[in-house]
């Protein structure tokens, strides 16, 4: 049957043809990815005077972009360049588990209040938190550690030049920037996101069983924050020798956060009044958010989120839920002062995770409650860790959900609300920061408050509701098993580095 053989052999050729053609839409969709992340390193010199005037000039420094040197050894100058020698730093760095300026002042105690900060390739914004824990009151009695998915120099430098509390590194060892052809990066077998399933099954790709509930396949750039995320306090709580100990709380911030300078004295405040009237309150908040702009103004929503990539749609929605909640009170900076009086008001009520996911703030005996329903967070379909974590609250056996004490007049800000898409409005970061500034400005003389009133509310019927069904993106069985087997890790001593 020569017809039928020829026919066979043209159907071969053409799924092999059409194979290599996808292998290198994947190539080539991998590099642009790669290329995008080292261009997202933010740091730009565009600081405005207005905001620079607020700044203490012995501040200034943390804000000083300095120029590339053009003739030195870009090799010498900057350090590894490659993957597996940022690997290889990554793991030194981890092992030696250093805290600069222990000697100045003074060991990690069990009470010690640990300031956990998640930074990606901010480094606009990081400067600015910087500055503002620079100035915040008693910051000397901290521990920073500074937790990495992005490895560059220039980021690590202006961390170890903060010389006014101990710091610590430690950086994320699955990340992106570390696996750019291999899980958890995207692997050229992974399923492209939007294939059908049928079609994925032919295509033998990664896991094709186990797209999302949305139908789509795995996005390793937006797995990477819920996965670091839950490294973070997995490695903060367990794994480091210097916490062995600690009891304390630990302060949960991002790299596009800001501080006031007496958000250490709220804090205190904050967990005598739980202790004394609200003992089942298990999360502190400091935080909230900055409504600075309108993110669907009089468009057509339907429309816009067609031109959203599918993860942008998943934030749109979220970002409307959150707006939705808010209703009648507008988030803005006029009216945040008269949040700050001086009797400060302090509200007590269950935990949300877009509304108290700032400046969040628990300890040891919470985190062990959390790991202990690991699966409940590991296995949610959900890309967002605070999505999973309200998941977790609201599924916990003979418990109540999470209840969190806030305060009324946030300490911690969302300075990166302006990131990289409104690059063309006013929204730059100068504009939010100098808002801010004024803000707090105008807040100072209320600062400080000496006691507290507690409110107990029930929370809406929205911010009450079940979830019933996750934001997808977390379907991939891998990401689920990564995320457990972080769980599994155990305290890792200290390894002494001596530098020749
Ligand atoms: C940033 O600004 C400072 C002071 O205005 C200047 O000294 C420095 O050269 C600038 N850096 C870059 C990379 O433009
Ligand atoms: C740039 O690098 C060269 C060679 O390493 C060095 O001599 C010079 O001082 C550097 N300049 C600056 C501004 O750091
Ligand atoms: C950079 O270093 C290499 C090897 O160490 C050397 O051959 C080269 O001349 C250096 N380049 C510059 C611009 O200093
Ligand atoms: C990475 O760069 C170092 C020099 O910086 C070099 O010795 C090493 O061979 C490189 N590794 C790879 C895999 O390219
Ligand atoms: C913290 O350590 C001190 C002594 O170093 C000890 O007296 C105290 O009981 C410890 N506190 C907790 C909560 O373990
Ligand atoms: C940790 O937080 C819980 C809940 O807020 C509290 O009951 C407990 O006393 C705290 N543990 C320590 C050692 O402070
Ligand atoms: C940001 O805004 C400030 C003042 O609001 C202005 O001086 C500065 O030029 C702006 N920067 C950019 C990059 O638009
Ligand atoms: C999880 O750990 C197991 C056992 O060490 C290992 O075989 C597996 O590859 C790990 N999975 C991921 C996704 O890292």
């Amino acid at each position: 049957m020569p017809r039928l053989k020829y026919a066979s052999i043209l159907r071969v050729l053409v799924i092999l043809g059409l194979f290599c053609l996808w292998v290198q839409i994947m190539l080539s969709a991998t590099n642009g990815a790669m290329e995008k992340d080292s261009e997202e390193l933010m740091n730009t010199n565009d600081t405005s005077e207005q905001v620079l005037a607020l700044v203490p000039p012995e501040l200034h420094k943390y804000l000083t972009v300095h120029p590339r040197n053009a003739t030195a050894n870009s090799t010498e100058r900057y350090g590894p360049k490659n993957v597996s020698d940022i690997l290889r730093a990554i793991q030194r760095v981890n092992e030696a588990q250093t805290i600069y300026n222990e000697d100045i002042f003074g060991p990690v105690q069990n009470d010690t209040v640990i300031i956990a900060i998640q930074v990606h390739t901010r480094l606009t914004y990081l400067r600015h938190l910087i500055v503002s824990l620079a100035q915040a009151k008693d910051i000397d009695k901290t521990l920073l550690i500074f937790s990495h998915d992005y490895y560059d120099e220039e980021i690590n430098s202006l961390v170890r030049s903060i010389d006014f509390t101990k710091v610590m590194q430690i950086f994320f060892p699955y990340s992106v920037q570390t696996h750019p052809t291999e899980f958890p990066g995207m692997d050229p077998n992974d399923c492209p996101r939007d294939v059908k399933l049928e079609q994925a099954i032919k295509l033998k790709c990664n896991n094709a069983l186990h797209p999302d509930l949305h139908g789509h396949y795995r996005e390793a750039k937006y797995t990477q924050t819920k996965h670091h995320w839950w490294w973070k306090a997995n490695r903060i709580f367990n794994q480091l020798q210097c916490t062995a100990a600690h009891t304390g709380m630990v302060v949960f911030l991002e790299e596009d956060h800001y501080v006031a300078e007496d958000f250490l004295h709220m804090l205190n405040l904050l967990r005598t009044t739980a202790d004394r009237t609200c003992p089942q309150c298990e999360i502190l908040c400091l935080g909230t958010y900055l409504k600075t702009y309108q993110y669907h103004s009089n468009s057509d929503k339907r429309k816009k989120h067609l031109t959203l990539s599918y993860i942008q749609q998943v934030r749109a929605v979220s970002e409307e839920r959150r707006k939705r909640q808010h209703d009648g009170q507008t988030w803005n900076y006029q009216v945040y002062p008269n949040f700050y009086s001086s009797t400060q008001k302090v509200e007590i009520t269950p935990w949300h995770s877009s509304m108290h996911n700032m400046g969040m703030v628990f300890n040891r005996t919470v985190w062990e409650n959390i790991l202990e329903l690991q699966d409940q967070f590991c296995a949610y379909d959900d890309y967002n860790w605070d999505y999973s974590l309200l998941h977790l609250s609201q599924n916990r056996p003979g418990r109540e959900k999470f209840k969190v004490i806030l305060c009324k007049g946030p300490r911690v800000f969302h300075i990166g609300e302006c990131g990289f898409h409104h690059k063309k409005s006013n929204c730059n970061a100068s504009t939010v920061i100098s808002k801010v500034q004024k803000l707090l400005q105008d807040a100072k003389s209320n600062f400080y408050p000496s006691r507290v009133t507690a409110t107990i509310t029930a929370g809406g019927a929205k911010h009450n509701k079940k979830l019933t069904k996750g934001n997808g993106g977390w379907g991939d069985l891998r990401d689920q098993e990564l995320c457990t087997n972080m769980t599994q890790v155990g305290r890792q001593i200290r390894k002494y580095i001596y530098y020749a």
